[in-house]
């Protein structure tokens, strides 16, 4: 080859190491102050790195006995649930929250899902424990958590979400964080048998057409369902995620009401009363409901409407480097399949299609990924979800038209997360 044949250029990498922001010896130094995720600011020790040899390649590791039970890599210690301690007067009736900025993919390790308790987290012995199914039945019945499992078994994926999740959002931006805002979700491939399964060994009576489901904790928390819902897709469950429910979700057998609001979810799950309409009459169905600026309340908001954010770049997950960024999110909808996710780099003034990570299944978390070429000037991202029924995610405006600012429940609105020249990113409300 002669000195003058034009060399191949180089494909410009993906990841301009020119203008990472994290050395501090930045190309033009445009975003000095940037606040550093505290894992790269610590980063590690110079005689781990190469050209040195570390420990870990030198020394033998701990045996396969060392756990029986294995646990997440020490040095992802700050992946963990977190509560808000001001939100509640207790921990034993309180929340904490997901941290959904840390996770990939979309299904919730089971010791990362969020907790809602109203009475403490209830530690049950199976042996213990027993289902009981009466009412307006042929023939009640006292099931053994071992008899429960003798049943036909079904296997499906589910998102829960508290019907509280984003509430302290209402009226303005409250809490600077993804996990607090959005963290009331989870998604687990559940284990179980079907209700419809259960409730035909028992010999639904005609006029039964609705279903009480109360749970052993201290709260002994009820909630009324109808039994169209009830036939349709709700299992009750002992698996989550291959493995029985952990305690903190409801072991030995929990209530799965797909799509519809956590409230509905029983944990804990000892009684299922099947009731008439007079139920309905006498006000006697348990219910969240939710407030109207005129000071009347819709009773039943049972399905969790399509709802979307993204979880990196996000409070917690602030920008590190100018240039290429993955932004990463979920999205899902209580009525069905997710069809499409939007992505806007201008608080929604231009919308992208972002990329879908399947297997998209209905009534789950659904993965979406945007490639963005960050210019180091203030954007504004948010995300929007269309689902299969043609639903579009609303903006918040749109829902406080209807809803007022007085509400707690069910706000599905569109989120805006600011991101400065910095790197920071925060919670905003525009308008
Ligand atoms: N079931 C019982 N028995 N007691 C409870 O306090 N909390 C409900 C529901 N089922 C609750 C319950 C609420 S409000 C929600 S959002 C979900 O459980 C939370 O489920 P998780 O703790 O598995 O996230
Ligand atoms: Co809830």
């Amino acid at each position: 080859m002669s000195s003058d044949t034009p060399k191949e250029p180089r494909a410009p990498g993906l990841l301009d190491r020119r203008r990472l922001l994290l050395g501090g010896a930045a190309a033009g130094g445009v975003v000095s102050s940037l606040a550093l995720a505290p894992g790269l600011r610590a980063a590690g020790s110079p005689e781990n790195l190469p050209p040195n040899t570390p420990d870990w390649s030198v020394y033998l590791g701990e045996g396969v006995d060392a756990r029986p039970y294995g646990t997440p890599s020490e040095y992802e210690g700050d992946v963990v649930r977190r509560r808000v301690e001001w939100l509640t007067a207790t921990p034993e009736s309180s929340v904490n929250f997901t941290p959904i900025h840390e996770l990939d993919g979309f299904v919730t390790p089971n010791g990362l899902c969020f907790e809602r308790h109203h009475g403490g987290r209830a530690d049950i012995s199976p042996q213990d424990h027993r289902l009981m199914i009466h009412g307006l039945v042929e023939r009640p019945l006292l099931f053994t958590v071992d008899e429960i499992k003798r049943f036909p078994q079904e296997n499906r994926f589910y998102f829960l979400e508290c019907a509280a999740n984003g509430g302290m959002e209402w009226r303005g931006a409250q809490l600077n964080g993804v996990q607090y805002t959005h963290g009331m979700i989870h998604c687990v491939q559940y284990t179980g048998v079907s209700l419809r399964t259960l409730l035909a060994e028992a010999g639904l009576k005609p006029k039964g057409s609705w279903i009480l489901a109360e749970g052993a904790d201290s709260s002994g928390m009820t909630r009324s369902i109808p039994m169209e819902k009830a036939l349709d897709d709700c299992l009750v469950a002992y698996s989550m995620n291959g493995e029985r429910l952990r305690p903190e979700q409801g072991y030995p057998l929990r209530l799965v009401v797909p799509g519809w609001e956590g409230n509905m979810w029983v944990k804990w799950l000892r009684r299922i009363e099947v009731g008439d309409a007079a139920w309905y009459h006498r006000e006697e169905t348990s219910k969240y409901t939710d407030l109207l600026p005129s000071g009347d309340a819709y009773k039943f908001t049972w399905t969790m409407e399509a709802k979307s954010v993204i979880t990196s770049p996000s409070p917690e997950k602030p920008v590190t480097t100018e240039g290429f960024q993955v932004i990463k999110g979920l999205a899902w909808s209580g009525a069905g399949k997710i069809a499409r996710v939007d992505v806007s780099l201008d608080g929604g003034m231009n919308w992208q299609t972002a990329q879908l990570h399947g297997p998209v299944l209905p009534k789950c978390l659904t993965r979406f990924t945007f490639d963005w070429h960050w210019d180091g000037k203030p954007a504004l991202l948010q995300s929007r979800c269309v689902d299969e029924t043609g639903y579009v995610q609303p903006d918040i405006a749109s829902l406080q038209e209807v809803r007022g600012v007085n509400s707690i429940y069910h706000n599905n609105s569109i989120q805006t997360w600011q991101v400065n020249p910095d790197g920071v990113v925060e919670n905003v409300r525009l308008g």
